[in-house]
């Protein structure tokens, strides 16, 4: 069995996060999250007061700052400068400037710099926009994930009501798309399908069965 890596990309709420943690835990591999790291960017300029378009400070935090991700039983962690920040960087606030944080040049590369080398040794899944087509180019497996913006909407809101965060579906709706156009028309590794991904469309699919084609999929490669 080989240690692969599997990069699985697509806009908000389509399912990915779920589904990669529950393909890495099938597989023994390592579940990457690299949006927990953008949002980890992303709170901690809130809390300092830096402007979200200053590419120059938020580059400078970025480089005095650390950045972890713990697996635990609960799932994932993110450690930011020591402290646990897993439930800050889901805030209302965080999501919807993530995308103006996300779209500087000197921002990406400093966590893809990051993201390669926690996938250096294979044996991961990682999901985010770019990863299929920047990141973990030569990736063994690469997933384009999406869903109908209604679907995704829907999903986030159950999310949400489990979390406690409130919120209509419509302003959910809004915020997913206007967030999706962000990040796919920013100029610095926006988000595309790469050439050679599988395009998986999860609006009819359970978690499951999304989780069981990817694994299908995966251990043809393996
Ligand atoms: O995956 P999640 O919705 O938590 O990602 C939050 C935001 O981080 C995205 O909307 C996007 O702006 C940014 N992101 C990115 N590249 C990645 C992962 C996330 O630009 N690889």
């Amino acid at each position: 069995k080989k240690n692969i890596q599997i990069a699985i990309d697509g806009p908000a709420g389509a399912g990915k996060s779920t589904i990669a943690k529950i393909v890495a835990e099938a597989l023994g591999f390592t579940y990457i999250d690299t949006g927990a790291m953008y949002r980890a960017v992303t709170y901690k300029a809130l809390q300092q007061n830096i402007h979200l378009d200053d590419e120059e400070k938020l580059a400078d935090m970025l480089a005095a700052s650390t950045i972890d991700l713990k697996p635990s039983p609960q799932g994932q962690l993110v450690f930011l400068d020591g402290d646990n920040v897993s439930a800050e960087i889901r805030s209302n606030e965080v999501t919807s400037s993530v995308s103006q944080v996300a779209a500087h040049a000197k921002v990406r590369e400093q966590l893809v710099e990051e993201q390669q080398k926690l996938a250096a040794n294979g044996g991961v899944v990682m999901d985010g926009r770019d990863i299929a087509t920047h990141v973990l180019k030569n990736a063994e497996l690469k997933i384009f994930m999406s869903a109908t913006v209604e679907e995704r909407a829907r999903r986030r809101l159950i999310d949400n009501q489990k979390r406690g965060i409130d919120a209509s579906l419509e302003k959910l709706r809004e915020e997913i798309a206007l967030r999706d156009k962000k990040d796919s028309e920013r100029e610095a590794s926006p988000l595309v399908q790469a050439e050679d991904a599988i395009f998986l469309d999860t609006t009819a699919l359970s978690i499951d069965e999304a989780a069981q084609a990817i694994l299908k999929l995966a251990q043809e490669r393996m």
